[in-house]
């Protein structure tokens, strides 16, 4: 299985393309900074140069050619305010969701948030209330595309070691934090695609 992951360089994304590299899977990270292109190999990945915020959807389908599964794993990170929350945690993902159509991709996994899905509490924070917002719109966008698309929501991501017991729930879930391995080793991408 091919699978083309979006920001290829994310915490996430590596831990995935170990796994993916593990079972045998191929996978491609979608990346920004040439200096980055060594940790991608090393994670067992190919890593392409691309910046989701400067291509067009004709660019990104050619990289999707023969993927079976695109996974978007980038975020704006912490530091980026409030205009790289929608140019990478919403537009990254209408990108790459429309290239995989035009290329026949259906399989598309979204990383997305705890707290998506709703408008911001009243008086949050401007950033976290333009990332959430992001979110949100990411999520409306893929939910509305004829893809076979999961969602995933985590909770406030850490570095810790990953338990292997984490459990998928639809919506609500208390709030909590998980560790990015085992949001990275959800199953979320059969090892066939149908
Ligand atoms: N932090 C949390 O607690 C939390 C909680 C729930 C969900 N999430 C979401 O989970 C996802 C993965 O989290 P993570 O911690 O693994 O992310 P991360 O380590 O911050 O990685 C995000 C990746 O996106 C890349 N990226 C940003 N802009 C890009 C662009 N224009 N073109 C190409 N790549 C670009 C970054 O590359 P550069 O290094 O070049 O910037 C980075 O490698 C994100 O969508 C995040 O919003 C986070």
């Amino acid at each position: 299985m091919r699978v083309v992951i979006a920001g290829g360089h994310g915490k996430i994304a590596l831990l995935l393309e170990r796994l993916l590299a593990g079972r045998g899977d191929q996978a491609v990270g979608l990346i920004r900074n040439p200096a980055h292109v060594a940790d991608v190999h090393k994670a067992g990945a190919g890593a392409v140069i691309c910046d989701l915020e400067a291509a067009s959807a004709d660019d990104v389908a050619v990289l999707l050619s023969g993927a079976d599964a695109v996974v978007l794993a980038a975020g704006a990170g912490p530091g980026s305010g409030a205009p790289r929350r929608d140019s990478v945690d919403r537009a990254a993902s209408v990108l790459m969701a429309d290239a995989a159509e035009r290329t026949g991709v259906r399989r598309f996994v979204q990383v997305s948030s705890m707290g998506a899905g709703r408008p911001p509490r009243p008086g949050s924070d401007e950033v976290w209330a333009a990332y959430i917002t992001a979110k949100t719109a990411a999520e409306a966008d893929l939910r509305a595309r004829d893809l076979d698309w999961t969602i995933v929501r985590p909770g406030g991501l850490t570095d810790a070691p990953g338990t292997g017991r984490i459990r998928l729930a639809p919506p609500p879930v208390p709030g909590g934090t998980v560790p990015r391995a085992d949001v990275a080793a959800a199953r979320m991408l059969p090892r066939q695609v149908a």
